[in-house]
């Protein structure tokens, strides 16, 4: 395996690490039945912005994803980081904006594998 290669599933590796501190932290605050936003989603969209970001680097020698699935991709990161981060301190916030992150999230990961 070459090192580019090698590079490629390490940051794909974390990439699902984050996937999974965002929605899983969302799911198990919003079932903790206090709705607000934890360090595992705060970490979790920064992880998927950094990650994502390293992932779209040309890495694959041909085969590369769509550049309109990357940007799709990064709009809703940021949109997510943002939701998240601004409100990372409240006490609790409001349903609809806790259920749009975990939407939000949903429909990312959706794009990421039925693009294609
Ligand atoms: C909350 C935000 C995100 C979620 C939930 C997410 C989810 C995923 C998932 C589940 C995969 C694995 C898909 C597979 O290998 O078949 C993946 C891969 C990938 N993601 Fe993300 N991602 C996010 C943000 C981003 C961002 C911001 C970028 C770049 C701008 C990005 C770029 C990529 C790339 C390049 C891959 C490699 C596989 C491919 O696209 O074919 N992701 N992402």
């Amino acid at each position: 395996m070459g090192r580019v290669e090698a590079l490629r599933l390490i940051l794909l590796y974390v990439h699902l690490i984050g996937f999974a501190l965002l929605l899983g932290g969302a799911i198990a605050q919003h079932l903790s039945g206090k709705i607000r936003i934890n360090a595992a989603m705060l970490w979790g969209s920064v992880v998927q912005l950094l990650t994502g970001i390293g992932l779209s680097a040309p890495l694959r020698d041909g085969d590369e994803p769509a550049p309109a699935k990357l940007v799709t991709k990064l709009v809703l990161a940021l949109l997510i980081f943002v939701m998240v981060f601004f409100s990372r301190k409240r006490a609790e916030v409001n349903r609809g904006h806790f259920l749009a992150i975990v939407g939000l999230t949903l429909v990312t990961a959706a794009v990421a594998v039925f693009w294609r």
